[in-house]
């Protein structure tokens, strides 16, 4: 490979397992193929399509997934005990690129307290399991579950004794999301010295989001040797879910002079995924959501709008388009400005005089202290109000911002205020 390019990261999606996990977010098999395919298109390297020991239904989605999506590797999870891996094999069976992944918890806390096993037992374990998984796929993942709360010496032992048994990804979850990014960084780097010679192994990082870190300590991971990210569209999983795949793919893609890694994703795709994912969950994702939210390319606020109108790059650091929505919205309500209202005006195909606009944007003010938004139905319907004949001026809007005064509608002289500002910021 050039010295000079950037390292590709390898894409783990688990929407399907650990995503699909998530109370509320549960998907019959039929739904589950249906995102596969987009999660195909989508980019992504692997596609966890289940955990088939938990049910019938789990089990048809990992075999019907194998069978139809030929491109990604489909990997299929289990614990490290002999029927969970004949299971995860028999739904691998027919795929083209199969992925058994098997996890044993390596903290003392979730040995003693939740296993009731020793450190001992469960490295005994894990080589067991690995070896087994091996039966069904050259291609082995195991994850050392609870890995950033686990003892480093003994996480480091048990990487070494799986990589030695047949693993060629090894995956350390910060599983309850407790990390913190300069932490998970360095447990990486000491792992990667500490792996045995002469056999490649890809290190994987796997972030839950209880802190909200869960992307900070994806991108600390690569940083510190990781070059697999497991990951969810719109972020779903356990608790507050884990690292989304769109956050840090567009990380990746908006920052390069500070993380110079690639993905395969295509960011086209994203906000596709992300929407079937919605429809199919029936969860909506919150408003604010980075990428995909509703409110992640809007603009509201007069001074944003009138920024945003004269050089997009003011206010945005990534273009709508490039994760496959539409144009950024300028959206009309209390805080903005006459040149976003004279902007959707234009786009409507309605021409206003200085006066009309002036007129107008009192109007849409009092519309949008009512309605929160004032879509474009609206404005129509204000322009129509405004033009009929006899009509009288909207009133002034409550408005930190004083409103020009004037006797009468046409003849007075106007004061604009200054083009593009309402009272917001
Ligand atoms: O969070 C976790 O530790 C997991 C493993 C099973 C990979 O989901
Ligand atoms: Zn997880």
């Amino acid at each position: 490979m050039d010295a000079a390019a950037p390292d590709r990261i390898t894409i783990f999606d688990t929407t399907l397992r650990d995503g699909e996990q998530a109370p509320g977010f549960s998907l019959r098999h039929e739904a589950k193929l249906r995102f596969a395919r987009t999660l195909d298109e989508l980019g992504v390297d692997v596609i966890e399509a289940g955990f088939p020991i938990a049910s019938e239904d789990d089990f048809a989605a990992v075999r019907d997934v194998a069978r139809e999506v030929r491109r990604p590797a489909i990997a299929a999870l289990a614990r490290s005990v002999p029927k969970d891996i004949d299971r995860a094999g028999e739904a691998l069976d027919g795929a083209a690129r199969p992925r058994m992944h098997v996890f044993i918890a390596t903290s003392d806390l979730h040995l003693s307290r939740k296993l009731g096993m020793t450190r001992e037992q469960a490295l005994e374990a894990a080589v067991i399991g690995v070896e087994r998984a091996r039966r069904f796929a050259d291609d082995i993942e195991f994850s050392a579950e609870d890995a950033t709360r686990s003892d480093p010496d003994f996480l480091s032992e048990m990487v070494a004794a799986v990589v030695r048994a047949g693993a060629t990804t090894v995956n350390l979850p910060d599983t309850v999301g407790y990390s913190v990014p300069e932490e998970i960084r360095a447990m990486f780097r000491a792992v990667r010295q500490r792996l045995p010679e002469g056999r490649p192994v890809i290190l994987s990082a796997h972030c839950h989001n209880d802190l909200g870190l869960a992307v900070a300590n994806s991108l600390a991971a690569i940083e510190g040797g990781a070059r697999q990210i497991e990951c969810t569209v719109n972020g779903i999983g356990e608790r507050a879910g884990n690292a989304s795949l769109e956050e840090f793919a567009m990380a990746l893609r908006t920052r390069p002079d500070r993380l110079p890694f690639t993905t395969g994703v295509q960011t086209l795709v994203l906000y596709a995924a992300s929407q079937l994912l919605t429809e199919l969950t029936g969860e909506a994702v919150q408003a604010n959501k980075a990428i995909v939210g509703r409110n992640a390319f809007a603009h509201e606020a007069g001074i944003h709008q009138d920024g945003l109108l004269k050089d997009r790059r003011t206010y945005e650091i990534m273009r709508a388009e490039d994760v496959g929505r539409p144009s950024a919205t300028l959206v009309l309500g209390k805080h903005s400005g006459r040149h976003a209202l004279k902007a959707r005006c234009e786009a409507l195909k309605i021409t206003l005089s200085r006066l009309e606009l002036d007129e107008l944007y009192r109007a849409m003010i009092g519309r949008a202290e009512i309605r929160k938004v004032v879509e474009d139905c609206d404005l129509l319907e204000l322009v129509e109000e405004m033009r009929r004949p006899g009509a009288h001026p909207a009133p002034a809007p409550a408005s930190p911002s004083p409103a020009p005064s004037r006797r009468s509608r046409w003849e007075s002289p106007v004061t604009i205020e200054e083009p593009g500002y309402g009272f917001g910021v």
